[in-house]
Formats: C-alpha cells, structure tokens, sequence
C-alpha cells in the first residue's frame, strides 16, 4: 500500500480551498480521504448507496468491474475454482497467502472438529413452523451462537478471533443442513470427520439414519466448486453489514447472522432463488420477449433476475465458471434436457444483444447460473441462498477479523442530508387542527 503525497483540491461552497489526501492502493480507483472534510468545510459527502465510496482498506477481494476480473488475495478465482478446494480458499482468504501440505491438514482438521453443534441447540429449531424459510431459521440459529459463545469472547485476543472464525465456518453446513431436515420432518443427521468440508454437507442435507448414504463425487466436487465462487467479493451489502455490526465491538456470531439477513435480499444473495423462478415464469423460449420488455419498462418493477452490478460492467467470472460448470454437471448427471438452462442460454443470448442492456452494461452475474446447477443436484430452491451464505461466511470472517485489526476503523456511523421540518414548538392536542 503506498500513500502518495497526491491531493485533490475542493473548493467548499463558501470558498475556501480544501487540499484532500489521495490514497493509492495495490491495484484499483485511487481514493480521496475525506476525514477531513466536515471539519475543514463543515460539508458531508453524499453518496445513496455507496456507489462511489471505499468504506476500508482490504487486502482481501479485489474486482476489476470493467474488465469482469475477480482476485482472492492476488488469485484469479477461475485459477482457484478449478485449482484448489473451498477450505485451501478459506485459509487464503482468511491468511492471505495458500497453505503448506501441514497449515492445509492443519486448517482441515481443526474445521473438522468444530462441526458439531451444542446439543441444546437443535431445540431451537423446533421453535419455527416446518414450512419456514432455511434463511429465517438461520439468521435466528446463528444469533443464537452468540449466546452460547458469549462469556470468553473477547474480540480484541487473537485467539478468541481464531476459534471464533473455525467455529463459525465450520458450523455454517450443520446449521443449513438442519434447516432443511426440519422443513422436510427428517431427523438431523450429524456430522462425519471423515467427510470433506461439501460431501459432509451433503451427507447431512440427504443422509437419514436408515440406511448408508454414498456421496457422489461428482456433486461434491460441484459444490465444493460453488462455495469457492461464492466465499468473498469485497464490500458488498452483507459483508458490509457485518463490518458494520462488528465496528461496535459485538460478537461476530452476531455480525454474520446480521450478514446473513442482509443476503437474503432479492437483490443480493437472494437473487439466485429468484432467478430459478423466473425461468420457470418463462417457461418457453418463445415467452423470452415478454420478459425482457418488461425488464426494460420503467413502469414495471420486474428486473431480470441473475442480470447486473454494481460493479462488474463486464462479465461476472463467476457466471462464466458456472455457466461453463453447468453443462458438465448436467452432463455428469445424465441430464441432457435441461428446459431452464436452454432458456437461461437463450436469455442471455438475446439480452446481451439488446440496446438496453449494453447501454447499462448489465451482463449475467453469479446468481443467474447457480440455481440452476443447485436444483440439478436436488438442491430444494429455498436452500439457495443458504448456501451463498454458507460460503460466504468465510469472506465474513475473513473481512471481520480485518476490520478489527484494522488501526485505522472506528465504530461505523454515516451522517446524513436533513430534509426534514426546522425546530418547533409542541401544541397541545387540544390546540391542533
Ligand atoms: C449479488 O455487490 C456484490 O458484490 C453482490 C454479489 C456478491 O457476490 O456479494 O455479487 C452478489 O448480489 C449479485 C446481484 C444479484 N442481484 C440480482 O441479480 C438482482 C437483479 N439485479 C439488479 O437488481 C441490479 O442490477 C443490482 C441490484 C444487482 C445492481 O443495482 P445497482 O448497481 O444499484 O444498479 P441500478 O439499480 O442503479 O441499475 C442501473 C440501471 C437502471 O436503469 P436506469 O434507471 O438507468 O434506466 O440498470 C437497470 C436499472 O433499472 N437495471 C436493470 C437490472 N439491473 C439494473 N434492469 C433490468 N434488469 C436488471 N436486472
């Protein structure tokens, strides 16, 4: 990180000339520290959205929007979704540099033994109706973590950050396994240290304790595949919602549960259930016209799900891995008709070449391909977003712990543009007209 002696000059509305530091990253738009700014202009930015806004230093996730390019800590992610697996990702991301053979068996093994949930806890599933949503039921479990990890936490010791972090990827799969068990009335099925980090998963969301269940390989290695594509991607909604919750100090059980309901939204993470819905509204190539000029009408709020960003104005990678990935796991399933995916193929196709999407650059993201290779697999649509969480808590973790460490972070705490009334007098209810 070099801080240049660069600045850029403001003239505030009343005139005075304000010289603004410029700081220069790695790689990426250099920014204007504006710290200053309210103390020398007695002016706030104003930025809806943080569209133009760097909210931290990151050494972790770096997108280059407009050239469709995603790194992990330097790495480009479709070198480490075909290279590596999802928990020699995790340590990158949460380290920073790839494992020797002994920190990865290291780093496994300790995950490993962190799977198993309180046993209290499983009681806190019977609470929620069968038929409500995996995303509700974790946000709720996970806060809960924080009651029963409360008393030795202190986020400022190393340690405690460390076990936390284990603790928090490693129980993500059991505690999404289980949401789904309990909505199909199945016992939950524990985990097994002698599964991998996504067979385990597995295990757990379609083993019963009837008989032995084989995981397949094949979907393993798929999902494995997907964490990786969904386990950080700088400062989005929810990951800034957990440095958000994480800046006043509270546990980070409680910051990825609050991470987690931010995901949740159709707009973020939510958007991969969305999309699998809309091709099944579609449901024929022929009706593709109908949606896209409803996508394109300012008067209707139908946007095409799986479509746009804030910031790549290019390709996803991700969507092209799973786009790619699509076509050979419904290959290795033996799947050769797959309606969804040929509209999906064909939605893209002729949306691409539309004026209106080129004009807003607005190009396939992850969530346009992954429902579809989730619901191949016999993944239920409402665990989709589950499993984005389930990955991305390891870029949650990975960003908390920065956050903390970070000398230059404070409590988070925006200001605003005041549009409402000016002061006045309270008048007795009597006295109102
Ligand atoms: C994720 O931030 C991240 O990194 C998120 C994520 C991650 O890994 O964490 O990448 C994961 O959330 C991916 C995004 C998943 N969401 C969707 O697929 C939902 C559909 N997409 C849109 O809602 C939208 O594109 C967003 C929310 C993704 C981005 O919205 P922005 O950046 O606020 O852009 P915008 O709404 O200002 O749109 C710019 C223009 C507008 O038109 P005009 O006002 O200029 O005429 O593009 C239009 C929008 O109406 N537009 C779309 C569209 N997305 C944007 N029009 C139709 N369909 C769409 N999908």
């Amino acid at each position: 990180m070099s801080d240049t002696a660069k600045t850029a000059r403001l003239v505030a509305p009343e005139g005075r000339t304000v010289d603004l530091p410029v700081l220069e990253g790695t790689l990426g738009p250099a920014v204007i520290d504006v710290r200053r700014l309210y103390a020398e202009t007695g002016t706030f930015t104003y930025d809806p959205g943080y569209t133009s806004t760097a909210s931290c230093r990151s050494a972790i996730t770096f997108i280059d929007g407009e050239r469709g390019v995603l790194l992990y800590r330097g790495y480009r992610i479709e070198e480490l979704a075909t290279k590596s697996d999802f928990l020699e990702v995790a340590y990158l991301l949460l380290h920073g540099e790839l494992p020797t053979r002994e920190q990865y068996d290291r780093f496994v093994h300790d995950i490993t033994y962190h799977t198993m949930l309180h046993e209290q806890i499983q009681f806190l599933y019977r609470g929620f109706r069968r038929d409500s949503h995996p995303m509700a039921v974790m946000i709720a479990v996970v806060g809960a973590l924080s009651a029963f990890y409360y008393e030795d936490l202190d986020v400022d010791d190393p340690h405690h950050r460390m076990v936390a972090t284990h603790r928090m990827i490693a129980k993500m799969p059991t505690i999404a396994a289980w949401a789904y068990k309990y909505s199909v009335g199945q016992p939950f099925m524990y985990p097994r240290n002698d599964l991998d980090y996504a067979a385990n998963f597995i295990h757990m969301m379609f083993a019963t304790p009837c008989e032995p269940y084989r995981v397949d390989p094949v979907l393993a290695r798929a999902l494995d595949r997907i964490f990786i594509l969904h386990a950080d991607h700088e400062q989005n909604a929810s990951t800034s919602t957990v440095r958000l919750v994480g800046s006043t100090g509270a546990s980070p059980y409680a910051a990825v549960a609050a991470g987690i309901a931010s995901l949740w939204g159709p707009a973020h993470g939510g958007a991969n259930e969305a999309v699998v819905r809309m091709l099944e509204e579609i449901g024929t190539v022929d009706r593709i016209p109908e949606f896209l000029a409803r996508a394109k009408d300012r008067n209707d709020p139908f946007r095409l799900m799986g479509f746009g960003h804030r910031v790549y104005k290019n390709y996803d990678p991700r969507a092209a891995v799973l786009k790619e990935s699509a076509d050979e796991v419904l290959d290795l399933l033996g799947i050769r008709h797959n309606p969804k995916l040929e509209i999906a193929k064909e939605l893209e196709r002729i949306a691409l070449q539309d004026e209106y999407f080129q004009e807003r650059k607005l190009f396939p993201n992850v969530d346009f391909y992954s429902g579809i290779i989730l619901e191949a697999m016999g993944i239920p649509r409402r665990m989709f977003t589950a499993i984005f969480a389930l990955a991305r808590t390891v870029g949650w973790m990975a960003q908390w712990n920065e956050m903390i460490v970070d000398p230059e972070q404070k409590i988070g705490r925006p200001r605003q543009l005041y549009v409402g009334p000016g002061e006045r007098a309270y008048v007795p209810m009597e006295e109102r007209r």
